[in-house]
């Protein structure tokens, strides 16, 4: 069937994040909100029906895991990226920030340290200081407009005693995909040194342009017994509220110490719903993705396109994946604080500040272009006129001091 992308859906009053806590966050309620990761978007008509029908049944007692449950989710995996891995080491949660704070709960004592890949996903800080980890910064390096890893600075900050590093594989939110080359370095180099790799895998569904997503752990048997990925259907499904997650464990020794804790906590349970949604997306979904990428693919082309001809001050990238795009603003000459009240107040659009990433996210913006085109139009008009009066203003300025 043919997905309508376009249609605008009400979010607002739905206790929807994005939209109806955008007081608490932007400090007023009226900006187009474009921030946080999830979509506008309705997720496909079998996911949608597979929860009607479980909902119509109308008895939501205890719901155990059906051993088929792990098995669709292998099967994604071999089908997308020719990933044979043993369900056997797959466990859930409802998160995967959930995964990792289980995780870090149980690996890491005070002091121990963490690499990260900073500009990157806000949760990663979290989840390490959360449980009195120590943050080792491991920054991306910024060439010709392009992100890379920094090999060099990695090895340097490794001999300072790291215990895990968090990948962000594919990156947000400089929607970077690491190549099987890139990713075999930093492996390589964790190895040798000891460093267990936790690889966050969750945007890998939403790969743009026929660009290819590399598993950390499908590379090499070695690699895998190193690498602890977590992996959801909520973002490449739109499906984050009903929060639902997979972890793939490097050994059985680990799995179990992992489960145990979610037993104690009592955690350890799929909501019913969840179970029903996650099992229709990995198996009745793929169309309605397919149709997804190329909507996100032409809201893209449109903000490299509009900025290009209205606002050349403000650089988007070009992700490689997922819907979040990373907007240089620096030549808008404002300092940081200024740049998001800019956005907030004069622009009237609600952005995540690129500090939100770390501090390699100053003078950035992350755009969330998972939204009808005509809500895109909308803002990015909003935004054209908020530059031009700025530089009017600007230019007034320069005449009056003149
Ligand atoms: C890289 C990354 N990891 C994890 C999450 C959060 O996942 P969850 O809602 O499953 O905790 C996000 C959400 O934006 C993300 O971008």
């Amino acid at each position: 069937m043919d997905y309508n992308f376009d249609e605008i859906i009400d979010r607002s009053n739905t206790y929807s994040v994005k939209y109806d806590n955008r007081k608490t966050k932007f400090n007023r309620d009226d900006v187009i909100p474009l921030w946080v990761a999830d979509m506008d978007f309705k997720t496909a008509k079998p996911i949608i029906d597979s929860v009607i029908e479980r909902a119509n049944h109308g008895v939501f007692g205890y719901t155990s895991t059906p051993k088929e449950y792990f098995e669709v989710i292998k099967n994604w995996q071999l089908k997308k990226n020719n990933w044979n891995v043993d369900t056997k080491y797959m466990s859930n949660a409802t998160g995967v920030k959930t995964i990792m704070n289980h995780f870090m709960r149980e690996f890491i004592h005070e002091g121990d340290k963490v690499i990260i890949q900073p500009p990157v996903y806000h949760g990663f800080f979290k989840v390490v200081e959360n449980w009195d980890g120590e943050l080792l910064y491991n920054p991306l390096k910024l060439v010709n407009g392009d992100y890379y890893m920094d090999y060099e600075d990695l090895e340097e900050k490794i001999k300072e005693g790291a215990k895990f590093l968090i990948l962000c594989n594919p990156h947000n939110p400089v929607g970077r995909v690491w190549s099987k080359e890139e990713l075999i370095k930093l492996a390589k180099i964790c190895l040798e040194n000891d460093v267990m790799i936790i690889s966050d895998e969750i945007h890998s569904d939403l790969m743009l342009w026929g660009s290819k997503h590399t598993p950390l752990a499908s590379i090499s048997k070695e690699i895998a017994e190193n690498t602890i990925t977590c992996m959801s259907s909520t973002k490449t499904f739109n499906l984050a509220g009903l929060q639902v997650s997979t972890t793939i464990f490097p050994n059985l020794e680990m799995k179990e110490i992992y489960e145990d804790i979610q037993e104690r906590l009592d955690s350890n349970k799929i909501n019913t719903i969840s179970l029903v949604a996650n099992m229709a997306a990995y198996t009745k979904g793929e169309e309605w993705l397919e149709q997804l990428i190329k909507y996100i693919e032409g809201n893209i082309e449109f903000i490299i396109d509009f900025c290009a001809k209205n606002m050349p001050q403000i650089k988007p990238n070009r992700p490689g994946c997922t819907y979040l795009m990373w907007l240089d603003c620096k030549e808008l000459n404002l300092d940081e604080d200024d740049l998001i009240d800019f956005f907030i107040n004069e622009a009237g659009i609600g952005l995540n500040d690129g500090r939100d990433f770390g501090i390699e996210g100053s003078g950035y913006m992350r755009l969330n272009v998972a939204c009808s085109r005509l809500l895109l139009e909308k803002a990015m008009n909003q935004l054209k006129d908020a530059v031009l009066r700025k530089e009017n203003i600007l230019g007034k300025d320069l005449l009056i001091s003149e």
